[in-house]
């Protein structure tokens, strides 16, 4: 683990979970978690049905990280990497986010860390507004999102576009 990660969480299992952005060198461990992803979630994530992660998705994240933009990481003590959220700009002060935990590793509070530390990026970077688009049926990101101040929602199209205000 390197020395600039923290612990942020010790989830459920009695494992330290630790928070970083990813770097280059992870790609192989993004591919190894994606192994551990179940039919469903990957609909969730891409709202469309994949029998595995998107070459296109890989690409982007991997632009992501070797660009200006961010990528935080959820690592067990290991170095596995069990999560992750970017965050994409698409204006000077506007980003999209998403968020994605490996199956295993679902409903031990990891998302909502991994939510803390992406709003505390867009905030370092002068963003003002965070925006996700989820499926209407998929509760629990909903339940994630509306846990933060500052939301804003709307339903178009069998999705809800949720408009997250950066630093409440
Ligand atoms: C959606 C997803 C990212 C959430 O991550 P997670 O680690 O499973 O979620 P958490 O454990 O942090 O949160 C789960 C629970 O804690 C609650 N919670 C988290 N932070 C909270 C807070 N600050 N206040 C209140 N409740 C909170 C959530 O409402 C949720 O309730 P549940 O256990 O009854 O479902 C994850 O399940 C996932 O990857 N799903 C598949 C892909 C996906 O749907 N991505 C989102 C669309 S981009």
């Amino acid at each position: 683990m390197t020395t600039n990660a923290r612990v942020a969480l010790v989830s459920p299992k009695c494992n330290a979970i630790y928070f970083r952005p990813l770097c280059r060198a992870d790609e192989g461990l993004i591919l190894q978690a994606a192994n551990h992803l179940s039919p469903k979630s990957l609909y969730l994530r891409f709202c469309v049905g994949t029998p595995r992660i998107p070459d296109h998705y890989i690409s982007l994240l991997n632009s992501i990280i070797s660009g200006s933009g961010v990528v935080v990481g959820a690592f067990l003590a290991g170095g596995s990497l069990v999560g992750w959220a970017e965050l994409v700009n698409t204006s000077s002060q506007k980003a999209d986010m998403g968020i994605l935990v490996v199956d295993p590793w679902q409903g031990q509070g990891i998302g909502g860390q991994l939510l803390e530390n992406v709003m505390e990026t867009a905030a370092r970077q002068g963003m003002e507004t965070v925006t996700a688009d989820v499926l209407q049926e998929n509760e629990r990101a909903i339940r994630l999102l509306v846990s933060r101040k500052g939301i804003a929602r709307h339903k178009s199209e069998g999705l809800i576009n949720f408009h997250i205000s950066v630093g409440q």
